[in-house]
């Protein structure tokens, strides 16, 4: 992202998206991120299973895959339309930035792809206790992460959170985004068309 369109994007954001992988952080990295900010934080996945009525497992067991992202893009179109009211850090399903419809929805909003190797994913999959339809064995894990990549990368920004402590993530992300600069939350319009999300074109 070019200077220019980096203060852009930072004096204009409302949100932030978080994508990555299955387990790279996204929750715990964006409630933090959202509690030194003073924002709101928002799980998509929480979103889709209140709108839905039924847990990520249970829409996928009942639906398949196609069912949960029909799910997930309509959770996140209406957020998009609540993010014009108040600042949030929102921390998306590990699928949804692979979606072009997502990505298309989100190119006006800074994305953070948080970024780690498969293996510390995998690890930390084991341990938080979460069920995910889609993890498979550690070949499939990593093969599915592999695929993925080069759609996470089109994020805003990338950030290497191998081994590091949440609130140093945390700070990488204000800095990069400069979130903290006086007049960051100057409340500018939504309505122009410039670029700073995903860096495709439009
Ligand atoms: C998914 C990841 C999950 C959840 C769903 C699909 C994926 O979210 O959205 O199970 O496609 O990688 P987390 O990344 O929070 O585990």
């Amino acid at each position: 992202m070019s200077a220019s369109v980096m203060l852009r994007c930072v004096m204009e954001a409302r949100a932030v998206f978080l994508v990555g992988f299955m387990a790279s952080g996204k929750s715990s990295v964006g409630r933090e991120l959202a509690r030194r900010l003073g924002w709101d934080f928002v799980d998509l996945d929480t979103r889709i299973e209140s709108r839905e009525r039924q847990t990520v497992p249970e829409i996928f067991r009942e639906r398949g895959e196609s069912g949960f992202r029909l799910a997930e893009t309509s959770a996140l179109s209406e957020l998009l339309t609540e993010s014009l009211q108040s600042h949030r850090v929102v921390a998306l399903g590990g699928g949804a930035f692979v979606q072009d419809s997502n990505r298309e929805l989100l190119r006006q909003w800074p994305s953070v792809f948080l970024e780690a190797p498969a293996s510390e994913l995998w690890q930390r999959s084991l341990t938080d206790g979460i069920e995910r339809p889609l993890r498979g064995n550690p070949e499939q894990f990593a093969q599915l992460y592999a695929q993925r990549l080069p759609f996470y990368r089109k994020a805003s920004l990338v950030v290497d959170t191998a081994g590091k402590p949440v609130a140093s993530i945390c700070a990488e992300i204000e800095d990069a985004l400069q979130l903290k600069t006086p007049g960051a939350e100057s409340d500018l319009s939504r309505n122009d068309s410039s670029n700073f999300g995903t860096g495709e074109s439009q």
